[in-house]
């Protein structure tokens, strides 16, 4: 296992689209678990792998207080939705900013676990928010394409500085 680079935006490769994963086979079982490892190090609700710049429909997501509920998603679908919620959003690939978005409050998810096995969940709350936020990753969506063209600018330009002083 090992920590990988988290990309940030505006990284182009954040913009990649995710192919779906054919075979859960022992490279993809490798990657869920570098990609848990690099997340709860870098004390994150949820991570893509096409913020580790790996494109394929895998997504890791603990919302628990003890960071003790570890969820894989391999090729997530989203069956329904319901309802409508606000709440502020982060991103590991946009650190240091939080905005509000406007996401389905209950969802129906269908997906495969680490495993390979086919399983079906309903969330709501913040994992709901959290898949949604993590499935959009795998088409290239970042939570500031919700925000206005001002706010996002403002976000690209002062993480474009820091990462020309290398912080
Ligand atoms: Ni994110």
């Amino acid at each position: 296992m090992g920590l990988l680079t988290i990309l940030e935006f505006p990284d182009e490769r954040l913009r990649k689209q995710a192919a779906e994963v054919k075979v859960v086979d022992a490279a993809i079982k490798s990657l869920v678990g570098d990609m848990f490892e690099t997340m709860y190090e870098a004390h994150g609700v949820g991570l893509a792998a096409t913020q580790v710049d790996v494109h394929r429909r895998v997504i890791v997501i603990d919302t628990s207080e003890e960071k003790n509920d570890p969820l894989c998603l391999i090729n997530p679908i989203i069956l329904s939705r319901n309802g409508e919620t606000e709440s502020n959003e982060g991103c590991l690939s946009v650190p240091g900013f939080f905005e509000p978005v406007l996401r389905s409050d209950l969802i129906r998810v269908k997906a495969l676990d680490a495993q390979g096995e086919s399983f079906e969940l309903d969330a709501e709350g913040l994992l709901s928010v959290c898949i949604q936020h993590e499935m959009d990753h795998l088409q290239g969506k970042l939570f500031v394409d919700y925000i206005s063209s001002f706010k996002r600018q403002r976000i690209k330009k002062k993480l474009e500085k820091s990462h020309k002083l290398g912080i």
